[in-house]
């Protein structure tokens, strides 16, 4: 063994105390580090030749990249959809790092039991029936990739063809319907060579993200039975806007279509009776994506994909795995490696197993009516303010609003002027966004920690930095949204 390595081993006691403290530091620190930080520029370093150990590496790292770490984990990141960890996530992840276990096969260790348990409590968390099983991805973009893959298989079948054998080939382009898509989408369908231009955009309802069902159904009906893939929203970034999903399902006794869900944040409003009725049809879906390192507040990189047990089958046509060093594809309990991209996978369900165990349903119920009650405080103060405008009702955790400007003045540069100044403010950060041709700034509320006081703090900053890019006096009355 290289003498560093012997004596890293001999003193990882120490190291890990030494790691214990810069972490705890770290997290004390999240309610006044700054939001978000814009690093300054520098050069990589060399490649040591002989290496300095662990201990001074860490304390290296500790001096030269940690002051430049962002609170993104921390209570008033509120750009794109972004969680924190819980503390219980939060140990649990060290932990995955420790053990070190891969679950890419059954037979060696537990540990795949702990991925199928945490599948099966977040499916009864969410109100998936038992009709659905699941794996964990890396991220909602890889579920939807998963789903798409395992979608396309199935069509390819109605089609009398084995896409995962043979490729789609010359076939016709394979319709992809969908209102308001997440972007990650059209890098699924890219991914699996479907094409972009697949994804065929339907109408949406007026001044909504949700799909327009008599569109759906037209465009639907056009296709004259060809076999569709309907891409529903469950929560949209900008507005947390909902499809239909029980009218889709019932669209499913007209048109051979499979209907995919992205409920990537969205599927947590299924912890609160007060949102829950957004979910209503989800049972009908043949996939859903639902993210673990957004609303359910465990580290990167986690998520789910879920998808109906009778289509494992066309899942396993797609990522199986066959080498005869990995053993035979099983029947039953799948091993992972035939349902997931990956071969070799972390053990990223732990986080999840220990979060859900120990906060329960009550303890999610909290996190998510906290957000959204958060969001409605903020959407109260920019509905009554002089300086912004909301361009769409706060449904759930999401606020969408934009800058009143005067039609002379550059509202997108004005905005990006403004999450400049808040950014570099420190007290929060929030991203931009476009709604309907309409620049705007999103802010997403889904993080454990977030208290009304946060609100307040991030209240004063972006009043502070609009003053400083509108000027002292307001400008003209944006239309209000469509109610
Ligand atoms: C609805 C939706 N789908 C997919 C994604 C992609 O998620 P990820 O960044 O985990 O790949 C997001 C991210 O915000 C999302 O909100």
């Amino acid at each position: 063994m290289h003498p560093l390595l012997r004596a890293d081993l001999a003193a990882l006691p120490d190291l890990l105390a030494s790691t214990l403290e810069h972490a705890a530091a770290f997290l004390q620190s999240l309610p006044t580090r700054p939001a978000a930080v814009l690093p300054a520029p520098r050069a990589a370093p060399a490649l040591p030749g002989t290496g300095v150990g662990a201990a001074q590496a860490l304390q290296d790292f500790v001096v030269d990249y940690a002051p430049e770490l962002s609170g993104s984990a921390g209570p008033r990141y509120f750009g794109f959809v972004t969680g924190g960890a819980t503390p219980a996530a939060l140990a649990a992840d060290w932990l995955v790092s420790a053990f070190d276990q891969n679950l890419s096969s059954n037979g060696d260790s537990v540990a795949t039991h702990v991925e199928r348990h945490t599948i099966a409590l977040l499916a009864e968390l969410l109100g998936l029936p038992a009709a659905f099983t699941g794996s964990f991805v890396t991220g909602a973009t890889m579920s939807n990739f998963v789903s798409l893959a395992v979608a396309r298989q199935w069509a390819g079948r109605q089609l009398g063809a084995d896409v995962a054998q043979d490729g789609w080939g010359a076939r016709p382009p394979l319709p992809i319907l969908s209102a308001a898509p997440h972007s990650s989408v059209y890098k699924a369908v890219a991914m699996l060579g479907l094409g972009r231009s697949s994804v065929r955009p339907v109408a949406a309802l007026p001044g909504r993200e949700a799909v327009d069902v008599a569109a759906l159904a037209a465009a639907l009906h056009a296709l004259e039975g060809q076999p569709a893939i309907v891409v529903a929203s469950a929560g949209t970034v900008n507005t947390t806007d909902f499809d239909d999903l029980a009218v889709l399902g019932a669209l499913k006794q007209q048109y051979p279509f499979w209907l995919h869900v992205d409920a990537a944040f969205g599927a947590f409003a299924a912890c609160s009776p007060r949102y829950q009725h957004l979910l209503a049809g989800v049972e009908f879906a043949d996939s859903v994506t639902v993210d673990a390192h957004k609303w359910l507040n465990v580290p990167y990189d986690a998520a789910m994909q879920f998808v109906r047990r009778e289509h494992q089958g066309l899942q396993t046509e797609v990522f199986q795995n066959r080498a005869a060093y990995l053993g035979p594809v099983a029947a039953d309990d799948l091993d992972f490696n035939h349902l997931t991209p990956e071969n070799s996978r972390r053990f990223r369900a732990l986080p999840a197993w220990l979060t859900l165990m120990a906060y329960g349903r009550a303890g999610y119920q909290e996190i998510v009516e906290r957000n959204c009650d958060l969001a409605q405080a903020l959407s109260r103060r920019l509905a009554a303010s002089a300086q912004f405008a909301l361009l769409a009702p706060t449904r759930l955790n999401i606020v969408c609003f934009t800058l009143r400007t005067n039609p002379a003045m550059p509202a997108a540069e004005l905005i990006g002027q403004l999450l400049a100044r808040v950014r570099d403010d420190g007290r929060a950060f929030f991203t931009p966004t476009v709604l309907g041709g309409q620049a705007g700034i999103r802010a997403a509320f889904s993080n454990w920690r977030t208290e009304p006081a946060d609100v307040e703090l991030a209240w004063q900053a972006l009043t502070e930095a609009a003053a400083q890019v509108l000027g002292p006096t307001p400008t003209v009355s944006l239309p209000a949204y469509p109610s």
